[in-house]
């Protein structure tokens, strides 16, 4: 089978592509023959004979017909102009995070394969205020470009799925830590910037206060999340096909004890608070979530605090050097 990565040297899609050359194959797929990587530009590429990398913007139609040459079975969409840039560029955020997914829908469609898509959403699809618990019937509301055009491309994803042009596969991602340090645009990395301050012993200062609840997720919980959606059979896709998926909900200040409790109290002293508002409403207001429609399908969230910690802080002393996107 064919795989093609968009984002595939991003943070989540490094990654991916990491776990994908373990694999020989995915369940109820045939075995892996090529794995396409699609990005602006590689950094660290592993040494596989099956990755095939094509830079360039996948929006674009030369680089588009590239990358879906041959024609894929299994698609991950991960490319994305992230939360803070697409506010601040809204023609670049229009054109990569919506008109650029239109494209490679359009593409795939065009080609008749049938491909599974995993798509990465955001739980951006909600916006801010939030009501005081989040489960499957909270209405999306984006109150950024970014999450509206997240919410856009699920519904595109539903009407080609229905169509049967693709089989998607919407999963809306949770604050993945922890980020290396290259900035990326994305104004929930403070989350990323704690922990891995934290880790290393080192000062920081946080856009909210110690109040704030987030929503988080491991990278290698998110990874398992992102196979799960590529392999679930069909029956249990047939009741919708966007996921909020199971995240743990902790604040500020659980994160700063648990470190407290590793080190002695050494980790409270180094945070510092100072509070945007814009930031603290959108990203460190998160209520509870109930994401019965993903822990029905198979999802999971890292099962407790200090599982979710060690991951993240053995991915810090793991990371690889990034390009900023
Ligand atoms: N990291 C998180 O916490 C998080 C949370 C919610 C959703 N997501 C979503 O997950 C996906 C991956 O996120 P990430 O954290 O790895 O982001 P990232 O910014 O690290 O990676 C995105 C990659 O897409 C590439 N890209 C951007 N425009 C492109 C284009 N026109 N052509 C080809 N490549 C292009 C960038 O170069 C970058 O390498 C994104 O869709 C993001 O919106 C991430």
């Amino acid at each position: 089978m064919n795989i093609l990565v968009t984002g595939a040297n991003g943070y989540i899609g490094r990654e991916l592509v990491a776990r994908l050359c373990t694999l020989s194959a995915l369940p109820g797929y045939p075995d892996i023959q090529r794995i396409t990587l699609s990005d602006l530009a590689f950094s660290q590429v592993p040494d596989d004979p099956r990755l095939h990398c094509i830079p360039g913007n996948f929006s674009e139609p030369a680089t588009l017909a590239a990358i879906t040459d041959p024609a894929p079975d299994l698609v991950f969409h991960l490319a994305a102009v992230a939360s803070g840039q697409a506010e601040l560029d809204f023609p670049l955020g229009l054109q990569i995070n919506l008109e650029g997914a239109l494209r490679l829908l359009e593409r795939l469609r065009e080609q008749g394969n049938n491909p599974t898509l995993v798509y990465t959403s955001s739980i951006a699809v909600y916006g801010a205020p939030l009501p005081p618990m989040v489960d499957d019937t909270t209405p999306l509301s984006p109150a950024l470009s970014y999450g509206a055009h997240k919410q856009l491309v699920e519904i595109l994803l539903a009407d080609y799925t229905r169509r049967n042009f693709v089989q998607g596969r919407a999963i809306r991602l949770p604050g993945i830590v922890v980020r290396p340090p290259a900035p990326n645009g994305a104004w929930s990395i403070f989350s990323s910037t704690l922990i891995r301050s934290l880790a290393a012993g080192q000062p920081c200062t946080l856009p909210v206060n110690a109040q704030a609840t987030l929503w988080l997720m491991s990278l290698h919980c998110c990874i398992d999340n992102i196979l799960h959606a590529a392999t679930l059979p069909a029956a249990k896709v047939s009741g919708g096909n966007a996921w909020t998926l199971p995240a743990l909900r902790v604040s500020v200040g659980d994160i700063v004890g648990a470190f407290d409790a590793r080190s002695a109290g050494a980790a409270s002293p180094l945070v510092h608070y100072a509070p945007d508002p814009a930031i603290q409403a959108q990203f460190g207001n998160l209520p509870p979530l109930n994401s019965a429609a993903a822990n029905a399908a198979g999802f999971r969230h890292d099962g407790d605090l200090n599982t979710l910690l060690d991951r993240a802080v053995l991915a810090c002393a793991t990371h690889s050097p990034t390009i900023a996107s």
